[in-house]
């Protein structure tokens, strides 16, 4: 990530922080469209769950230049999603609602440079989210024992 990217993912934030509940909405109404499969996951309260989300999109927002306590984050983010029961293959359709609700709520001024940032941007928090998802389900993994 550039410092032009992280300056434009900034910028572009605002505005989705300043719409947050509309935002919150968009987007899991977007995700249950695109991907029913993961509606029954969610079992909390949806406006408590977007509250959660749009702030910690904010977190990740503040520290994406800060690695160390991204990674922190998001490590601890990640060993919640197993839980959960969430998989690889959800991150891309969670990809996919983002950048929708950006586009809807952004409308011309998610350009395509905007749009190429926050894509790194969530490529790059899907995957240390996901390597810890991996790490955790195999340490959860019982030990077999017997074979090398
Ligand atoms: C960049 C990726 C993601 C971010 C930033 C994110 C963020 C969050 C946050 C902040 C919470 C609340 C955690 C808490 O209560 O402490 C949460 C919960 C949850 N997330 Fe994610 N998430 C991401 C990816 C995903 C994906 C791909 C799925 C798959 C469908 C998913 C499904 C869930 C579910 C099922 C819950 C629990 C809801 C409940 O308690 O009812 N998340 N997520």
């Amino acid at each position: 990530m550039t410092p032009e990217q992280a300056k434009l993912i900034k910028l572009s934030f605002a505005p989705i922080i300043g719409r947050k509940h509309e935002a919150g909405k968009i987007f899991y109404q977007r995700l249950f469209e695109t991907a029913p499969e993961v509606k029954p996951m969610f079992k909390a309260d949806m406006n408590a769950q977007s509250e959660k989300l749009m702030s910690t999109l904010g977190a990740i927002v503040g520290c994406m230049q800060d690695r160390p306590s991204l990674n922190a984050m998001l490590e601890n983010l990640g060993r919640k999603h197993v839980g959960y029961g969430v998989k690889d293959e959800h991150y891309g359709k969670l990809r996919a609602a983002l950048l929708w609700t950006l586009e809807q709520i952004l409308g011309d001024a998610f350009t395509d440079e905007a749009r190429r940032a926050w894509t790194e941007l969530y490529d790059m928090v899907a995957s240390v989210m996901r390597q810890t998802a991996h790490k955790t389900a195999s340490a959860e993994r019982p030990l077999r024992t017997g074979t090398l």
